[in-house]
């Protein structure tokens, strides 16, 4: 009977000391809470591949917060994290265009008028670019006027918390940013004959291995992070084209941009910064480069001639598009100098700025006039869409929605110039 104790002490002692030296693993705490707490984001999780690898929340948020009352704690984790595990991804992310969205957004003047929520707090221009690795005084920035999420670009394909690699490879991982007003790619895209051949392809009514050439196709091949184009979104390069009218209609619209001054044509600080982010190709071998890698992928499928010539058509219309645009500035501009619209206080010259969008907000003194607004638009959106259409092979845009505009737009920035200098008092 003593005997039988001792061993129930025994085996008492022995269970309560494994209870005791085996980690319940924080996980498992954080994983049964939250399937209370939040079970949407747990089952997310469940799916993904980092279930199976046991890549559990502790790995990316950290164990601090253990409790209800200290949730503030956990850690919300930026790319640096992603990159302990996948340094490949990181490194080739870290060199391309992606890598700039949330510092070109910073350097525009129109972000500092507008409000925090539209970009801290990632619901306007900061909801798209939301892509880039931030600096420390940028995360800086963010905590101090009271953000907390938004330190993690990699979620944006391969969104949390299933992180999963089929999602980015469909081209709608790219539609939520790569839509609308300025850069209607998934538009011009999706009813494209590209486009309309793997949405057929998608529903079953092409055979599987049917040339159906997406987003990733043409711009992450080989599943390489780093992207970039020949041209960019601005459209413009340095150094400036060899035919003398596109070379001068060029100088105009960099003046507009702000980069080039308005009366000597010298280089402003903001060349500089454009320049620091990769905002143009700034050398023709740049620009080469990357057209050539892109006529390569169009010659899986069509011959290299062919591909030539339509991309070179594509070029030829910028070019025709900035004769339009130059002109556009050029009678603004005019009405600056001549005293008919005010230099907005924060404006570097009397001159049109671009980069202010179409703001109206702020003081009087500040205010856009509408003339200002027209020529935005003109070379925000329908400049755009003109050439964009040509590389994303879409009759429409192209020609309604992109050059047919330019023309109205010109025509209707010279019927309001020539009411203002009929009507407005200097
Ligand atoms: C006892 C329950 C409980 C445990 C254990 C727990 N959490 Fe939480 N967690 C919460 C609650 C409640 C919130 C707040 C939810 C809300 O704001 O609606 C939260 C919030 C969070 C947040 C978001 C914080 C924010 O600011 O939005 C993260 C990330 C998180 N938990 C991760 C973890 C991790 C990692 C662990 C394990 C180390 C863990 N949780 C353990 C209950 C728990
Ligand atoms: C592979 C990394 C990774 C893992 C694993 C992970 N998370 Fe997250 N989690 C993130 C990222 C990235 C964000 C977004 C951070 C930001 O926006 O700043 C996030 C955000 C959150 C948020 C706040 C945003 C929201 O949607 O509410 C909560 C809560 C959260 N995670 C809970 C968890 C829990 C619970 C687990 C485990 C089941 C977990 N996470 C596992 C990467 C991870
Ligand atoms: C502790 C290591 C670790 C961390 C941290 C980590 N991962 Fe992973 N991840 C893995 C492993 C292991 C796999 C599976 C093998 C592989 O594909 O490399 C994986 C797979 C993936 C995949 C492929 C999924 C698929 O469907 O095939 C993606 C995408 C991914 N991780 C993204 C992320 C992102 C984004 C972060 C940061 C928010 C992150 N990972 C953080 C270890 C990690
Ligand atoms: C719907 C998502 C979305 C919104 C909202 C958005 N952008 Fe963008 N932005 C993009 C995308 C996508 C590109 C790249 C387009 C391209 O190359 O055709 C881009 C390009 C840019 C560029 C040019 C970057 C370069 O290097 O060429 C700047 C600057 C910019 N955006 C600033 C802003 C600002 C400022 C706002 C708000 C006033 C804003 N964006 C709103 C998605 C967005
Ligand atoms: C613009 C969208 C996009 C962003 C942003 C993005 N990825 Fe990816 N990622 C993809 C695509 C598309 C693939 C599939 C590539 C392929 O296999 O062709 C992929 C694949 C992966 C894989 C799986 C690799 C493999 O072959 O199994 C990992 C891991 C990964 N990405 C990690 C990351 C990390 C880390 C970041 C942030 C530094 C990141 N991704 C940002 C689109 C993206
Ligand atoms: C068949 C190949 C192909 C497909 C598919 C494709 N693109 Fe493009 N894309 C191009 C070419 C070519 C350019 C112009 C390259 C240059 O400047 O020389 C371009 C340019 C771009 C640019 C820079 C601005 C512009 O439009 O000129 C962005 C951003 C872009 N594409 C995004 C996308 C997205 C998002 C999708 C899917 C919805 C997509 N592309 C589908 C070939 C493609
Ligand atoms: C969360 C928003 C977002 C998503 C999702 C996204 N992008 Fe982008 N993309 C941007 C922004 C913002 C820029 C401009 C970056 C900058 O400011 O330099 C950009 C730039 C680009 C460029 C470079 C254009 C140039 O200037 O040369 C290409 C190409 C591109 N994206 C393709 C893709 C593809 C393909 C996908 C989907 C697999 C995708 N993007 C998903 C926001 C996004
Ligand atoms: C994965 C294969 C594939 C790739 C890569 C590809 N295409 Fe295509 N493309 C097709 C198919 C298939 C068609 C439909 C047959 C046709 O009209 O010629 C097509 C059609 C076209 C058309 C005619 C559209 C119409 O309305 O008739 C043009 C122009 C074109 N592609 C240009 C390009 C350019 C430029 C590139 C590279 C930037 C490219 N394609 C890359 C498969 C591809």
């Amino acid at each position: 009977m003593e005997k039988f104790g001792n061993r129930l002490f025994i085996t008492a002692v022995f269970i309560i000391t494994l209870f005791l030296v085996t980690p319940v693993t924080a996980d498992a705490n954080c994983v049964s809470c939250h399937k209370k707490v939040s079970p949407g984001l747990v089952s997310d999780w469940e799916v993904s591949r980092h279930f199976n690898e046991e890549v559990g929340c502790v790995e990316c948020h950290g164990d601090a917060h253990k409790k209800v009352s200290d949730a503030r704690l956990a850690k919300m984790p930026d790319e640096y994290v992603c990159a302990e595990c996948h340094e490949k991804q990181f490194n080739q992310f870290s060199k391309g265009k992606h890598n700039f969205g949330w510092t070109s957004m910073n350097a525009m003047p129109v972000t500092h008028v507008e409000p925090d929520e539209l970009m801290e707090g990632g619901r306007g221009c900061g909801g798209c670019h939301n892509m880039g690795i931030k600096s420390e005084s940028q995360k800086k920035e963010l905590r101090d006027k009271g953000y907390r999420y938004q330190n993690n670009s990699c979620d944006e394909c391969h969104t949390r918390h299933s992180f999963s690699k089929k999602e980015a490879l469909n081209p709608r991982a790219c539609q939520q940013c790569h839509m609308g007003y300025d850069h209607p790619q998934w538009e011009m895209w999706s009813s494209s004959k590209h486009g309309t051949r793997y949405l057929s392809q998608e529903v079953g009514d092409l055979p599987a291995g049917a040339a159906v050439p997406k987003c990733q196709d043409c711009h992450m091949p080989d599943g390489n992070h780093e992207n970039r184009t020949a041209w960019g979104f601005l459209g413009v390069r340095l150094p400036l084209p060899e035919d003398k009218q596109w070379a001068a209609d060029r100088v105009v619209i960099l003046k507009a941009l702000g980069v080039l001054h308005p009366e000597t044509g010298e280089p402003t600080a903001r060349l500089e910064a454009v320049k620091s982010i990769d905002m143009v190709r700034v050398t023709e071998k740049a620009w080469q480069t990357e057209r050539d890698k892109m006529i390569k992928t169009c010659s899986k499928c069509h011959s290299t001639r062919y591909a030539r010539e339509q991309l070179a058509m594509g070029d030829s219309m910028m070019q025709k598009a900035d004769r339009l645009m130059a002109d556009a500035i050029e009678t603004v501009a005019a009405l600056y100098k001549d005293g008919y619209i005010k230099k907005p206080a924060d404006y570097s010259f009397a001159y049109p700025d671009l980069l202010y969008f179409m703001r109206t907000g702020g003081s009087d003194i500040n205010k856009m006039s509408h003339i200002d607004q027209v020529l935005f638009e003109m070379y925000m959106k329908h400049r755009m869409r003109t050439y964009q259409a040509f590389f994303h092979v879409n009759p429409d845009y192209a020609y309604w929605y992109g050059w047919a505009m330019m023309t109205k737009d010109l025509g209707e920035i010279k019927e309001l110039a020539a009411v203002i200098r009929a009507t407005h008092k200097k």
